[in-house]
């Protein structure tokens, strides 16, 4: 069928055709949003899963559902590197508030908490050096937010500007996407912003998305992190929903799944929206009538494995040195895992302790986890197989191919 019509859309945070299976966190999402509108905020949701589950995409439905109802919204995105300081993270956040502030002037006015909000964003950024890049045309709110003190300053910016919302019966909203990213540092300073807000039933929400391993670096950072944060598993889709994020998208372009066809797909994708976006669209490239057909299926497959072997796979492939190589070959023995660090450690013939700063590594490079104590597994579905696919070898003759 044409390729230009294809609705499938497999990608880092590109919107689907459907949002299917996310109901439930949506409708979470919009009575948090209810409750800060009448005083009453609830904890924040924080959204933890494996690579292309579709985090970031819900989200930005959350950030999409705050404007809508009026909200100043703010979205960013933790990075890894060094240079994400504190200071480039206050320069970051007061940019977005700002133009966040910028978006609502029109509905919430320019009130007296509006220029008290505007004046505390600008102090934010006061003695850091860059202010340039954030425009507030009103007069810095001296000795609001500008004691250098991240955490006192962040909290005194989330309370001027929670409280010019709540007047206008509305609220703010800061979305971090890769918020295990964030140094613990700043991951406290957030903390106790929404614990301070929370505790004045300031509407004031700070909502994050990140790997299974977030929840854990919250509660690393601020001890109450969990009394904060709702943590909501964000997993593969459902049998019923997975088969809506096949068939709908191809039905609004008036094509017809083959039930059949659609089965295979989810089996395939094991319900992982990043995968059934990616065969589908291969399946769909390859129809040739108004019904995709189980053959369409098949070398939609085929195809969308070898897009993501090439992709997805071998591109974090490629970040692992040789040792790290050997380590993530033993865990894939164990499958989707995951696995027994001590088991690892052994099948490659060494000490737990000793491949410590392998393990740590590759939980840096974000390729595993820890998901409890002892154990490691990858963050990305299907990676064991890749490497099934990528070091036959290695997998079937442990012991040689490893030490090799
Ligand atoms: N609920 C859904 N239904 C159908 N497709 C979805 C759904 N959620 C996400 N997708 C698709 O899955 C892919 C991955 O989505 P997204 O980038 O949000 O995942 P992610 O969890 O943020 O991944 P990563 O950890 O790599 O950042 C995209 O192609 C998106 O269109
Ligand atoms: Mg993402």
């Amino acid at each position: 069928m044409d390729p230009a019509r294809n609705p499938y859309r497999p990608g880092a945070g590109l919107r689907p055709p459907e949002l299917a299976g996310r109901d439930l966190e949506i409708r979470e999402l919009e009575v948090l949003l209810e409750q800060a509108e009448s005083g009453r905020p609830g904890p924040a949701l924080v959204l933890a899963g494996l690579r292309g589950v579709g985090k970031t995409v819900l989200l930005n439905e959350f950030a999409t559902r705050g404007r809508t109802r009026g909200w100043a919204v703010t979205q960013l995105e933790a990075r890894r590197e060094a240079e994400w300081t504190a200071a480039a993270f206050r320069t970051l956040l007061a940019s977005g508030v700002a133009a966040a502030l910028r978006e609502v002037t029109g509905s919430w006015g320019f009130g007296d908490r509006m220029r008290r909000a505007a004046g505390t964003v600008k102090s934010f950024t006061l003695g850091i050096g860059n202010v340039a890049s954030v425009q507030v045309d009103v007069e810095a709110l001296r000795g609001v937010g500008d004691s250098g003190n991240l955490a006192l300053d962040l909290t005194e910016l989330a309370r001027s500007v929670a409280a010019a919302a709540s007047e206008r019966g509305v609220g703010v909203l800061i979305t971090i996407d890769e918020m295990q990213d964030l140094p613990l540092s700043l991951l406290a300073a957030l903390c106790g912003a929404a614990h301070m807000t929370g505790q004045r039933d300031l509407p004031f929400y700070v909502m994050g998305a990140g790997l299974p391993n977030l929840p854990g670096r919250l509660a690393e950072a601020q001890s109450y992190a969990e009394r904060l944060f709702s943590y909501r598993v964000i997993g593969p889709l459902a049998h019923d929903a997975a088969f809506d994020a096949v068939t709908l998208p191809g039905l609004q372009e008036m094509a017809a799944w083959d039930v059949d066809a659609a089965e295979m797909i989810i089996e395939a994708s094991h319900g992982y929206p990043y995968f059934i976006q990616q065969f589908a669209k291969e399946a769909w490239n390859h129809a040739s009538t108004a019904t995709i057909q189980r053959e369409d299926a098949q070398s939609g497959i085929a195809m969308g494995l070898s897009v993501l072997d090439e992709g997805l796979f071998r591109s974090r492939w490629a970040r692992a040195t040789p040792s790290e190589r050997r380590y993530l070959i033993a865990m894939a023995r164990d499958g989707e895992g995951p696995s027994q660090a001590g088991e690892v450690a052994a099948r490659l013939g060494k000490k737990t302790n000793s491949l410590g700063p392998v393990r740590a590594n590759l939980i840096a490079k974000g390729l595993v986890y820890a998901p409890e104590y002892g154990q490691i597994a990858f963050t990305v579905p299907g990676f064991a197989d890749f490497i099934a696919r990528e070091e036959p070898t290695e997998i079937s003759d442990p012991i040689n191919g490893l030490r090799s």
